[in-house]
């Protein structure tokens, strides 16, 4: 009997394994059996009962555990119970002695339910959530309902509150419930408590006369405030159970929301309004513990979610610990809380399947009598990918009369799936009702839909369904993701009907694991010899398993900030701002600008206080100085907006949203003054190689690379100038590298065309001398397998007098060759180049399909900080419409200007060394720096799981041009 800490999963404490599969189940049989080798943990310890507890009702609470729970008392069988994610309650009373008392569990770990937890993670054991005892007397308070609902027109509110008593033996009159309401301050609403007498024995009553045992009291409450995500006000609602002498024998509490959920025309209504849903998928994930959530890791769960913007969060998939809907309710996000259940590999089979039948409703069921009192719960979900079978309308039915004051959602029921899999005769189907999933969801909730076909849905304004789209998954993470997120969000705002949705997903699955020489990584499927699994599919999180935000998740909090702003007219420096909150005006938000010309601050201010009501603007008038730009800058006026004092969330001084507004257009590339250089420079041919000396540089070039080595003085500068880059580390989305070939992914073609292999041939070295420049000129073809002639690349220097070189490369791209990962040059500098500064967008990397998150200005760093721990290595640290981009030395800065915006990064990994590993610890930095410029590079999108990359973020066939100077400069 070695000792384990409850909550724990056994699995991450030495014993068994974490097995991580997606949609395939961890064992290859057929529903309802499981292998014979089954893991199953015996637990067991001694408690001795609290004094004064001997002659109440005692109850174990056990609130989780994967997969299927027994419990003995002093050696006697007191019950068991499924539902990994659900507490089970056992009333210990009979069972218990006076003195010491033996606790006994059995946690066994495969069940025919395990083909009903099916979803996308590891699979633990163990207990894995709180266990405690409770006692209460003899006769008790079996539940609370609380429904607290604002009126019509959102004046007063009515409280509703059901208490269910429960007894240890018959029932008998004689008991009353008494309740109260109190505000945050502890302040009693009702003049007088609510007082009730229950009728729980039927002997001397008219059966028919209602519910027995049970008593609703309902009170109004004159203008309470109404509780949102924007303003969470909570009540509290006290229960107290009166004895027949007029004695307090027990008192609970629970809190309550004032807030109505309904469904609009094509809308889900919170208090009357069409909230956008700017949500996220969470599931339960500790990189250390497993399956075991503290209260600290929700409360940085839930502040990052609210400092970025975020408003919802679905609980997939399963019913959180119940610690995280008090949270969601004190700090204000909306949650769609869903059922426990799963059947991915046997989609269409449980759902239809009568054994099952029972756990589809006690699953749905379970879970609303758990959680109906939270008024962050906007609605219930009948589970994840499990078709759509009766088994989901019995559920359905069940919640919808549990709980009518919340919609239904589920991803399921909107497919088609009935029509293909019920032995129906096609004319009954013509009901618009079972066709469209209607008994089953209140919303039409697809997963990693196209964008386009979101938007044809909208503009077919069908008037025989009249539900909104709210997306349950999209823009999966996985990766170096989230492309066209701004895509999507441009869609959710300009088409009626699309109300956002949750994207995919918020945190990795990685597990801290650590090298032999102790260097800590995150493993993922198939690091725990566990098969069958599926990789890295399970890190997939806009933040890191360390809760790290990944770039994607700044890209979210861009699009769906709270403010915008707009130019009125820049000459008279008016702007717009408007509120896109739903409640709450702009008045806890503090506003800041600055006008930046060429990159540096020329003016600044402070916006004034702003009061905008929720969809309103109002218009500023900024003091920019006149005129705002000269001929030949670029200028931009940044808005920022501050929480001007601490919030629950984040402290005062916190970003919530910012804007740049462009004052003028990019500049024209200037005309390049020739140099009027008077120093000396020579040439030197010596067959394929030219050798171009200045006063203090020398240059190097051949035949097989074109410009090869720089020095400056006795520095190396340049290792190798420019060469063809098409080849890129491939990102998740590209291709899941680690897995079989995957039909139809980029990678796929790109390994299969050899564009990794691409061979860059010898050319035949030009050479001129004149107006004292030199004219280095090469043409190189790339080949590979796909094509002879993949990519002519045509590369010009010209080399002046003051060490300043002009490159200007041309590249004819094949006809076969449609969709390249990047197209551009790699240079190799000097190990000594660590310091980095750039002009375009930034700070934080960014693709030609996302890069909302970055503005355009001037950033400095080093260029291993540019490195993104992505937990499978990819590619990564790109930077968009760049003006310019410096490398510098302790001695020297080089710098690279190109003559239109283009694409680049510094990095001190090549696509092969990324493409290499298989986690970070794989990864050692080069003694060198690469810097590429690329006239472009694809864009992200999400094709691990959902769209690939939209067209006009491809890199095809045809001609391009990337030309820019070297400029190199003392540091
Ligand atoms: C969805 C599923 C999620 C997860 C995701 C891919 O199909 O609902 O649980 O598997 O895809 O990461
Ligand atoms: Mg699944």
């Amino acid at each position: 009997w070695p000792t384990l800490p409850v909550p724990s999963n056994w699995t991450m404490h030495g014993y068994d394994r974490p097995h991580y599969t997606n949609v395939q189940m961890p064992f290859d049989l057929a529903p309802p059996n499981v292998p014979d080798d089954n893991p199953t943990g015996l637990y067991r310890r001694t408690f001795e009962l609290p004094a004064g507890w001997d002659s109440r009702r005692v109850v174990l609470n056990v609130g989780g555990a994967e997969s299927v729970l027994y419990v003995w008392l002093n050696g006697q069988a007191v019950g068991m119970g499924k539902d990994s994610r659900l507490p089970h309650e056992f009333d210990l009373t009979p069972f218990l002695k006076a003195g010491e008392n033996l606790l006994c569990c059995a946690v066994v770990k495969w069940s025919d339910a395990t083909f009903i937890e099916d979803q996308d993670q590891w699979w633990m054991g163990g207990i894995h959530r709180e266990v405690f005892l409770y006692a209460t007397t003899k006769t008790y308070i079996a539940d609370v309902f609380a429904l607290a609902t604002p009126d019509e027109g959102f004046q007063d509110g009515a409280l509703s509150v059901t208490t269910k008593l429960g007894f240890s033996g018959p029932p008998i009159n004689g008991w009353s419930v008494q309740t109260q309401l109190f505000d945050l301050e502890g302040r009693a609403l009702l003049d007088e408590p609510l007082l009730d007498r229950v009728r729980a024995d039927n002997r001397r009553h008219n059966p028919y006369r209602g519910p027995l045992s049970q008593v609703t009291q309902t009170a109004r409450v004159a203008a309470p405030l109404l509780w949102s995500s924007e303003a969470p006000n909570l009540y509290t609602v006290v229960v107290s159970l009166i004895s027949s002498e007029g004695d307090v024998v027990e008192s609970t509490s629970c809190r309550v929301g004032f807030r109505r959920i309904e469904m609009g025309d094509r809308a889900l209504l919170i208090n009357g309004k069409a909230v956008m849903i700017r949500g996220v998928n969470r599931h339960e994930h500790d990189p250390v513990t497993g399956k075991v959530i503290s209260r600290e890791s929700m409360i940085v769960d839930i502040k990052l979610m609210k400092q970025f913007n975020i408003n919802a969060v679905r609980a997939s998939h399963y019913p959180n610990a119940e610690a995280w809907y008090d949270l969601c309710d004190e700090y204000g996000l909306y949650v769609i809380d869903e059922t426990n259940l799963e059947s991915h590999a046997f989609l269409h089979t449980m759902c239809r399947d009568p054994r099952y039948l029972s756990q589809f409703v006690e699953r749905g069921s379970r879970m609303v009598e758990r959680d109906k009192n939270h008024a962050c719960i906007i609605a219930w979900s009948l589970g994840n990918e499990s078709g759509y079978g009766p088994n989901h309308d019995a559920m359905a039915g069940v919640i919808r009369a549990l709980d009518p004051s919340r919609p239904l959602h589920y991803e399921g029921a909107t497919w088609v799936w009935n029509e293909v899999y019920t032995p129906i005769p096609k004319g009954l189907l013509e009901d618009p009702i079972s066709r469209s999933g209607m008994r089953a969801s209140d919303m039409i909730c697809p997963m990693y839909p196209p964008i386009d076909s979101l938007v044809a849905w909208a503009q077919a304004d069908d008037p025989g369904d009249r539900r909104p789209m709210i997306l349950c998954e999209y823009s999966h993470a996985m990766g170096n993701s989230n492309g066209s997120l701004s895509d999507y969000w441009a869609a959710f705002e300009a088409h009626p009907g699309l109300q956002g949705g949750f994207m995919w997903e918020w945190c990795d699955h990685g597990l801290t694991q650590h090298t032999a020489d102790g260097r800590a990584y995150f493993a993922y499927g198939g690091d725990f010899g566990d098969t069958p699994n599926d990789l890295n599919f399970c890190c997939d999180g806009i933040v890191g398993a360390d809760r790290v935000p990944h770039p994607g998740l700044w890209e979210l909090k861009t699009l769906v900030q709270p403010v915008g702003v707009r130019w009125i007219e820049a000459a008279t420096g008016q702007i717009e701002v408007l509120n896109k909150r739903d409640f709450a005006d702009l008045s806890d938000l503090s506003g800041t600008w600055a006008l930046e010309v060429d990159g540096e601050v020329a003016a600044h201010g402070e916006l004034p206080s702003l009061t905008t009501l929720p969809g309103a603007v109002s218009v500023v008038r900024l003091p920019l100085p006149r005129p705002i730009v000269f001929e030949g800058q670029e200028a931009f006026l940044m808005v920022r907006f501050a929480l001007a004092g601490d919030a629950g969330y984040a402290p005062a001084g916190h970003e919530v949203a910012w804007s740049q507004l462009p004052v003028s257009l990019p500049t024209k590339p200037k005309a390049r003054a020739k140099p009027v250089s008077v120093m000396p420079l020579t040439l030197k041919r010596n067959g394929e190689r030219a050798v171009v000396t200045g006063r203090d540089f020398e240059l190097s070039f051949s035949a097989d690379s074109g410009m090869e080595q720089m020095t400056r003085g006795n520095h190396l500068v340049i290792i190798l100038g420019p060469q063809l880059q098409i080849w890129r580390g491939a990102t998740d989305n590209d291709g899941i590298k680690g897995m079989p070939r995957q039909a139809e992914k980029a990678l796929t073609k790109w390994l299969e065309a050899g564009l990794d292999q691409m061979t860059v041939g010898r050319g035949r070295l030009e050479t001129s001398q004149e107006d004292g420049q030199v004219t280095v000129h090469l043409r190189q073809v790339g080949s590979c397998g796909a094509a002879e002639h993949a990519v002519i690349f045509d590369h010009t220097y010209v080399i002046s007098g003051d060490g300043r070189v002009q490159v200007d490369c041309t590249f004819y791209v094949d006809s076969v060759l449609s969709d390249l990962p990047r197209l551009g040059v790699t240079l190799t500098l000097a190990d000594e180049f660590e310091g980095l500064e750039w002009f375009g967008r930034g700070p934080l990397e960014s693709y030609s399909d996302r890069k909302h998150a970055a503005w355009v200005g001037k950033f400095a760093g080093t260029v291993s900080d540019q490195y993104v721990p992505y937990a499978m290595p990819q590619e990564h640290g790109n930077k968009t419409d760049l003006r310019w981009i410096e490398l510098r030395s302790p001695d020297l800065a080089v710098r690279f200007s190109p003559s239109a915006l283009c694409e680049g990064s510094a990095s001190r990994f090549a696509p092969q060394d990324l493409f290499a590993a298989k986690h970070t610890t794989d990864l050692a930095p080069r003694k060198e720096v690469r810097v590429n410029l690329d006239v472009a590079q694809r864009g992200l999108g999400t094709a691990s799981c959902g769209p690939d990359i939209l067209e006009q973020y491809r890199v095809g066939a045809g001609t391009y041009r990337l030309a820019f100077d070297i400029d190199v400069l003392g540091a």
